[in-house]
């Protein structure tokens, strides 16, 4: 068996507001081998940042993380601010939508790149500002040994995209977590920063977890699937089956509503209809159900735990769902 990078057990993260306590993230339980990238996928607002936000110990001030997070064995969750900090950056790197949450708009990207090297690798400047401008090229940014003395907003947005995952690798972290990192860009862009994460992950072998509402995303680049509803797992899967073969009816969904490269028609996608529930009140049974096809009498009363489909690869391939089989196997009629 190969080893496990990263464990998380139970993890359950809540927020206390005004109105009550949000259950951002419900009892999350999953393992990431070395080497593997696993695509995060929901709607908004259905945990995901938090839920990485909750493994990397940067929760907001009303946030409270339970449960267990061992990263190559040892657990990190709750560790305090230094020894936390020994560990970002250098073994996980976190990269977000927005580059400016990363970078200091008022320190030229040298200046921010040589001072993570001499920080966690100990380099000097000269030695530091090489490593720089070598991590620029790889990012294929042009002229990088120029560049290398601008500020943040003196590059384009994909260009800064690529600076921010440039300093996230500076260090050759294990583990690089990608919050929905192509977001904000532009199609073309979008598909060019995809392939450089790509080829770093073949260069690097660097672990990948991508995070992202959007199911195209994650189709050329992850091994993996965890599709969240409500702060839940509710299906995962090898990448492949998840697609092929969708075994709760949202993920189903979420397929359907994916935008199709090969249609030469602009139809209209289908949406889910409804709304995800109210974390503060959480319906008793399955999260889903107000939104379900397929909903029975079981899935009002009980909630629904993520269970093996196929018992030899266990939590591997499971999903969250009272049917017995794929939505697939179902006749319109069973349908409500
Ligand atoms: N500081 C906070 N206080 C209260 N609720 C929060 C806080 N931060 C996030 N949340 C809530 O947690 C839920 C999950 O958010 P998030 O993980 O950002 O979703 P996603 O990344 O999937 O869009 C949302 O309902 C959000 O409103
Ligand atoms: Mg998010």
């Amino acid at each position: 068996m190969s080893p496990t990078l990263l464990s998380v057990r139970g993890l359950t993260t809540s927020f206390a507001t005004p109105e009550g306590e949000v259950r951002a993230v419900n009892d999350v339980t999953f393992d990431l081998k070395p080497g593997e990238t696993v695509g995060v996928v929901g709607e908004s607002g259905s945990g995901k940042s938090q839920l990485f936000m909750s493994i990397m110990g940067l929760l907001a001030g009303n946030g409270r993380a339970t449960g267990s997070v061992r990263f190559r064995g040892k657990e990190i969750l709750g560790l305090p601010a230094p020894a936390l900090n020994r560990i970002r950056g250098e073994k996980i790197s976190m990269i977000f939508q927005d580059p400016m949450t990363s970078l200091n708009p008022y320190l030229k990207v040298s200046a921010q790149m040589v001072e993570v090297l001499r920080l966690h690798k100990g380099m000097d400047k000269a030695a530091a500002r090489a490593r720089a401008v070598e991590m620029l090229d790889l990012v294929r940014i042009p002229e990088a040994r120029r560049r290398l003395d601008m500020y943040p907003h003196e590059f384009s947005g994909g260009m800064r995209q690529r600076v921010m995952i440039a300093m996230a690798l500076l260090c050759r972290p294990d583990l690089l977590i990608a919050d929905e990192p192509t977001t904000a860009l532009d199609v073309t862009v979008q598909a060019a920063i995809l392939d450089l994460m790509a080829d770093l992950k073949r260069e690097f072998d660097t672990s990948i977890i991508l995070i992202t509402h959007d199911l195209g995303v994650i189709a050329g680049l992850a091994d993996r699937v965890m599709v969240m509803y409500a702060g839940r797992v509710i299906e995962t899967g090898d990448v492949r089956d998840i697609f092929a073969k969708p075994g709760h009816p949202y993920t189903r969904a979420l397929l359907r509503s994916m935008p199709r490269i090969d249609s030469d028609t602009l139809e209209e996608l289908p949406t889910i209809p409804g709304q995800p529930p109210n974390l503060q009140h959480l319906p008793v049974g399955c999260n889903f159900q107000d939104r379900c096809l397929f909903r029975f009498d079981r899935c009002v009363v009980e909630d629904p735990a993520l269970l093996p489909i196929d018992p030899a690869l266990g939590l591997a391939r499971a999903k969250a769902c009272h049917l017995e089989h794929s939505p697939e196997a179902y006749s319109p009629e069973v349908r409500r």
